[in-house]
């Protein structure tokens, strides 16, 4: 399958730097943008996928659109496609958008950052002309970069917010615990370390187990000990409805 990527910024190379990870050959992976140069050498250079600077599409299976969102319906239009599935990873632009203009196939992918390191978690919302076979093509295209998810209309804010937005509430929750553990006498560097695995642990169980997390937190959690007294400290601070709410602004954002 031949694959190119339009638009090499962040998010195209997070997903590259992915897909190339996962095995896929670089040889069917091609990376375009608008000003070439630098960069187009530099991604070259990093991962080893082909750059063009004037792409004709009909040479690809799939092209993903990973330009800012006000540029794709005008680029969309201004190609000749044939038989091309298009998979567009712009925020705020329907797969029905992309369709009503040159009729082929699309699926509106909400990928995050982690899936660089094949940790991702992408929302897929496919548009009324995607097949079997094309779903099951971008499906396990994105699987190769981590998890992925049906989203829709209705759900895609709230998914968006979820995946997309809730690793920045992460790092704020690691910055506030990182300094009791400095203070304890551990290197900065350190301490970020040994927070960011204990959560990545947790985050394993969470994804194997099918414990509620009441369940689990008592697996930690003995009555009265360390455990519960901290779990007692967030609900007194609210930390349930301070994250419903932080959710909540966030999907509403996405939402508009
Ligand atoms: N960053 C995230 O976490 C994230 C998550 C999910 C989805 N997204 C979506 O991913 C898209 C890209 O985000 P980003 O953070 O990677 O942005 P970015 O760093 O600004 O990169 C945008 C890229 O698109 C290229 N481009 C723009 N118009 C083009 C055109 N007409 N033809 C070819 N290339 C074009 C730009 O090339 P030049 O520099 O040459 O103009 C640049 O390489 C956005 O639509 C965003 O909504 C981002």
């Amino acid at each position: 399958m031949k694959l190119l990527v339009v638009g090499a910024g962040a998010m195209s190379e997070s997903l590259v730097k992915g897909w190339v990870a996962s095995g896929f050959a670089q040889e069917d992976i091609t990376m375009t943008n608008r000003s070439g140069g630098t960069r187009l050498t530099e991604v070259a250079m990093r991962h080893g996928v082909q750059t063009i600077e004037q792409e004709d599409v009909t040479l690809y299976d799939l092209v993903i659109l990973g330009m800012q969102p006000d540029g794709v319906l005008d680029y969309v239009a201004n190609q000749q496609w044939t038989n091309q599935t298009i998979v567009s990873i712009a925020a705020h632009i329907t797969p029905d958008e992309i369709e009503q203009v040159i009729g082929r196939p699309t699926i509106a992918a909400m990928p995050n950052t982690p899936v660089a390191h094949r940790l991702g978690m992408t929302g897929l919302w496919f548009g009324s002309h995607v097949g079997e076979e094309e779903r099951s093509i971008v499906e396990a295209l994105f699987e190769r970069v981590g998890e992925i998810a049906e989203a829709n209309e209705s759900t895609m804010p709230a998914f968006m917010a979820a995946a997309g937005c809730s690793p920045a509430f992460f790092y704020e929750i690691v910055a506030g615990m990182v300094p009791v553990l400095v203070d304890a006498g551990f290197e900065a560097g350190n301490a970020r370390r040994i927070v960011a695995q204990a959560m990545k642990g947790s985050a394993e169980i969470l994804m194997q187990s099918d414990e509620s997390t009441d369940r689990l937190i008592a697996d930690v959690a003995a009555p009265g000990g360390p455990t519960d007294r901290g779990v007692q400290v967030l609900r007194a601070h609210q930390l349930f409805e301070t994250m419903q709410a932080a959710l909540r602004e966030s999907a509403r954002e996405a939402d508009e």
